[in-house]
């Protein structure tokens, strides 16, 4: 669906910090071309920024919310204008939620699923739906890559993650920083694995999940 406002850039200081340790990481761990899928792309920098150092890739944006699609196409317009970029595709709308996932951009198995700062804006059950979505969706070997702050188990959390899961938790009892080991419980439960998790900066990971190995093994 095209979204219902005239396009309106919105700019996310952390994505501006954050998007070139990530793409840092996803040059590392991505083969040269594919095809994403990108959950919760909020405002789209990181759509933008990431299509234009992947070009082998065809990228997909999505986000639910009207306000987004609008800054996502507005930030896809910008980088069409500096650069050529064909596998930036036009937003859509997806809610994790939704079954099946309503997204028609990529018709086939999809190589990366790739969502940042959403399960902790999210009700708990969007963890269960983006892992599902993501176990039906990507190809054999296809990875899905999460962004954001987690509490993890034996480890104190930074005092900054505390202060944004209580101001998390006030703004919506639903919302709330995520435990990692409970992100891939429900990863596992979809068929997927934590297979890497890579510190970043401002306390934040990035996990790297892949479909159980055949037989178990
Ligand atoms: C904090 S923003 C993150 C945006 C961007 N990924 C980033 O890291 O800058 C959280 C995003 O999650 C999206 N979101 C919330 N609930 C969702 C759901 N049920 N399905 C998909 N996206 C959702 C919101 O619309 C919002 O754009």
């Amino acid at each position: 669906m095209s979204p219902a406002l005239p396009p309106i850039r919105q700019t996310s200081p952390a994505a501006e910090r954050n998007k070139a340790p990530i793409l840092a990481e996803l040059l590392r761990l991505l083969p040269a071309q594919g095809a994403a899928l990108e959950v919760a792309a909020g405002t789209g920098q990181h759509a933008a920024h990431f299509a234009a150092h992947l070009p082998g890739w065809t990228w997909q944006p999505t986000d639910p919310d009207a306000a987004a699609l609008s800054s996502i196409a507005a930030w896809r317009a910008q980088a069409q204008a500096q650069a050529h970029l064909p596998g930036l595709l036009p937003p859509q709308q997806l809610d994790v939620l939704a079954e099946p996932w309503p997204v028609t951009g990529l018709p086939g198995p999809i190589d990366l699923l790739y969502c940042a700062n959403m399960l902790h804006i999210a009700p708990w059950a969007c963890c269960a739906a983006l892992m599902r979505g993501a176990a039906q969706r990507l190809a054999p070997a296809g990875q899905l890559i999460t962004y954001g702050p987690y509490l993890v188990e034996g480890e104190p959390t930074a005092p900054g993650n505390l202060a944004f899961d209580a101001d998390l938790r006030q703004r919506n009892p639903a919302w709330g920083l995520r435990q990692l080991g409970a992100v891939a419980t429900a990863a596992r439960a979809a068929g997927l694995q934590l297979h890497e998790q890579v510190a970043m900066p401002a306390n934040n990971r990035l996990l790297v999940f892949r479909r159980h190995p055949p037989h178990g093994g």
